[in-house]
């Protein structure tokens, strides 16, 4: 391996670019050599954190600015729409971790469908994975285009890919209540959500035709290999950040909730960033923020043949930045966890 790998971030003055100045910036093998975003440009990173020590760290410039001959990665986290148009002249030795929608869905029809966009990269959509890394650590080194899930996603697939691998849940059923801190809409989430006080009520929005609904769908029917269609309903909350799942699921076969809690702990041991509470126990999103953690609780309900399970991450890390890394962490043979933990 070579000594540093080096990394440009566009979009470094949002939410997202942030949280991934302040990892990579203490990263043991990593050395920043371009923070991009549109507005800004020349000023210091620390005008917006003022956590983060600007030693080292580049002004923020304009993305053509970067010389591709001198990095090893780029992270986007940019807009919906914008990371496509870039892929085209990213030089394929160079790793593109997108962290927005631009890369998810496999079809690019669907793309257009949810997101309006007419997809300006359809023949890179073969060379990009999914990537949630725990379940794709042996696949992320094959690709050049690595994207990240949603932060809904993440929260929501962790725990249903290996009860569904494992046929202990009903497909046809699976009903998701998601709740999240406002950023994560980005920085101009009050322009985003104009028909609410964000800072002082809670809200439903998206209902019945979110955009993580494709993503989410795409992954349980690929493990499932039939088509899944899940129930979700995102709100927002009036605090920062964080994001609390609570899924109400069937249980199948005769499965009970104490079986399912044992096979998600026996599955997710080998997984430093997930961790599975105390059967029965209730979960907080202040268990897990500021950390790349998601933590999963299996809870029994009432009526025997149901269960409902909650997950909570931190949608700015283990939901955008932190799984980003973690990315970049495996792609480039390091240990996931450096620069995390
Ligand atoms: N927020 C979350 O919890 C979360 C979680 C998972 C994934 N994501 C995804 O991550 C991405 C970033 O999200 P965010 O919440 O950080 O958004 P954000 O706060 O709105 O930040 C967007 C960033 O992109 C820059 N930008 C916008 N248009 C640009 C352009 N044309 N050229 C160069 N820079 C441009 C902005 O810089 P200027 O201010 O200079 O325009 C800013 O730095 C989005 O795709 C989002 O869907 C977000």
């Amino acid at each position: 391996m070579k000594d540093s790998i080096k990394v440009g971030v566009i979009g470094a003055t949002g939410y997202v670019g942030i949280e991934l100045i302040k990892i990579l910036s203490k990263h043991p093998k990593v050395k920043v050599l371009y923070l991009c975003a549109q507005k800004s440009i020349g000023k210091s990173i620390s005008n917006f954190d003022k956590n983060i020590k600007k030693k080292s760290l580049p002004r923020i410039s304009k993305i053509n600015k970067i010389d591709w001959k001198k990095i090893d990665v780029v992270f986007s986290a940019l807009p919906n729409g914008e990371a496509q148009k870039i892929s085209k002249i990213i030089p394929e030795n160079v790793k593109l971790i997108d962290l927005s929608a631009d890369f998810r869905l496999n079809n690019h029809k669907t793309y257009k469908e949810w997101y309006g966009i007419d997809h300006k990269a359809k023949n890179l959509i073969k060379h990009s994975i999914y990537s949630l890394t725990e379940f794709s650590k042996n696949k992320i080194k094959k690709y050049r285009i690595i994207s990240c899930p949603g932060c809904y996603p993440t929260s929501i697939q962790l725990p249903l890919i290996p009860l569904i691998k494992n046929k202990m849940i009903n497909i046809k059923n699976i009903i998701i209540d998601s709740k999240s801190g406002y950023s994560g809409a980005g920085k101009n989430a009050e322009r985003k959500f104009s028909f609410t006080n964000i800072y002082n009520t809670i809200s439903a929005y998206g209902v019945g035709l979110h955009r993580h609904m494709p993503e989410i769908d795409q992954e349980l029917s690929k493990i499932s290999k039939k088509k899944v269609r899940i129930f979700f309903t995102p709100h927002i909350l009036p605090m920062f950040r964080g994001i609390l799942s609570t899924m109400h699921l069937e249980i199948s076969g005769n499965n009970s909730a104490k079986k399912i809690y044992s096979y998600l702990k026996k599955y997710h041991k080998k997984n430093f960033f997930i961790k599975i509470a105390k059967f029965n126990s209730s979960l907080s999103t202040g268990d897990v923020i500021n950390t790349n953690f998601c933590k999963i609780s299996v809870c029994k309900d009432r009526v025997n043949n149901k269960i409902i399970i909650i997950s909570v991450i931190d949608n700015l890390i283990k939901g955008a930045s932190g799984q980003a890394v973690q990315n970049m962490n495996i792609a480039f043979n390091l240990n996931e966890k450096i620069g995390l933990s």
